[in-house]
């Protein structure tokens, strides 16, 4: 076997490998929280808390990717807010609730209060009802390293698109407060941003929650190609990449006017094909996986 049929398996190798590592969540942050107090283990709080966790792996209803779930009596009364990304389907946010949840409790494996934010959802847990409640932490921020080539440029257009969003999620409704959108830099780039509330806030507290964000995103992220800004109630990203699914599950339509009556399906018009990691990732690992085990065996045989 010659060098370079060996330099294109390592190639295939180190591509195989950064696909495996792609398959961990490399967007989970999350904050156990040290005010709330520690619960033990075995005790009602803990299988209270299980109690939530597994209701999240087997829910059956959607309700646009919004949970508000409780579990147990007080004092060991367990809450729960949960909300995944306004471009999931059911299966993705079930899928990422159970994840998220499971995670979260192995991370803060004591604490009563703590919160998650993963690439599709978002998932808090305390000993307090979180419903409708603006709050200002626990909160983060993550960026990509690499910065705009055009700042003022980049951060002028960014500001109008994440502006616009802003004022459309918060209009949202009580279902869901989100929005996804693009704006063009310049003659070539492209920016893609979402945000969202979750829906029990208010158009006003969403509103104030994703003011908030935008200001963060200003010093923590100011320049960068990509940020995400994380709060109890409200979510802010934006990438270079087109990041989210174009087609969100559609929203009930409000009750028909007389004069105005449109098909189900002509409010919902696809606008590309749908272009998620998550379709593109399993394939090209697949492919890569197969070609690396063709060659390893062509390795051996040799
Ligand atoms: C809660 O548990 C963490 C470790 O899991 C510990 O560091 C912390 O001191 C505990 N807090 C209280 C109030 O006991
Ligand atoms: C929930 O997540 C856990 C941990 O990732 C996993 O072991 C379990 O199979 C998941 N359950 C379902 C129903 O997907
Ligand atoms: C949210 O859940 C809490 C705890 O179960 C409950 O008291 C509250 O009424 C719920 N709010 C709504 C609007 O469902
Ligand atoms: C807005 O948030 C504040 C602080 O949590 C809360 O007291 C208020 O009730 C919220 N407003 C509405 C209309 O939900
Ligand atoms: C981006 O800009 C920041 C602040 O100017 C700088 O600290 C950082 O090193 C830059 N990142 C890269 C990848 O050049
Ligand atoms: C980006 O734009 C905002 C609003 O126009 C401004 O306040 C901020 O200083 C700008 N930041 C940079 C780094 O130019
Ligand atoms: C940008 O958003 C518009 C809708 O505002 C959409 O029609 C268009 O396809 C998007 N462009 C790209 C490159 O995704
Ligand atoms: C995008 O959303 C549509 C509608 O929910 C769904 O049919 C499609 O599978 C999604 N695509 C991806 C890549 O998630």
């Amino acid at each position: 076997m010659g060098s370079s049929s060996t330099t294109f398996l390592l190639f295939l190798l180190s591509l195989a490998t950064l696909t495996l590592s792609q398959l961990n969540d490399v967007y989970f942050q999350h904050d156990c929280s040290d005010t709330s107090g520690n619960y033990t283990a075995n005790r009602p709080y803990e299988t209270n808390l299980n109690t939530i966790i597994s209701r999240f792996a087997t829910l059956t209803d959607f309700n646009y990717g919004f949970f508000n779930l409780s579990a147990g009596q007080s004092p060991d009364k367990v809450y729960s807010i949960a909300l995944c990304r306004g471009d999931t389907n059911q299966d993705a946010c079930n899928t990422c609730l159970n994840y998220t949840a499971t995670e979260l409790k192995q991370f803060c494996s004591r604490n009563k209060a703590a919160t998650a934010w993963s690439q599709f959802c978002l998932v808090r847990y305390a000993n307090r009802d979180l419903y409708g409640q603006l709050e200002n932490d626990p909160r983060t921020c993550a960026f990509n390293p690499m910065n705009a080539s055009n700042p003022d440029q980049f951060n002028q257009t960014l500001n109008e698109l994440l502006n616009e969003l802003s004022a459309e999620a918060a209009a949202g409704g009580p279902l869901r407060k989100y929005a996804a959108g693009n704006a063009t830099v310049g003659s070539s780039q492209t920016v893609y941003a979402t945000m969202q509330c979750t829906p029990d806030m208010d158009e006003q507290n969403c509103s104030t929650c994703l003011n908030f964000a935008i200001n963060e995103y200003q010093s923590c992220c100011s320049t960068r190609l990509g940020c995400r800004v994380l709060r109890p109630n409200c979510v802010l990203r934006f990438e270079t990449n087109q990041f989210y699914n174009q087609t969100a599950v559609p929203l009930p339509s409000p009750p028909p006017s007389p004069t105005t009556s449109p098909s189900p399906t002509a409010s919902f018009s696809p606008t590309s094909p749908p272009t998620s990691m998550a379709s593109l990732e399993f394939p090209a690992f697949g492919f890569v996986f197969a070609l690396f085990l063709t060659l390893s065996s062509m390795l051996l045989l040799n």
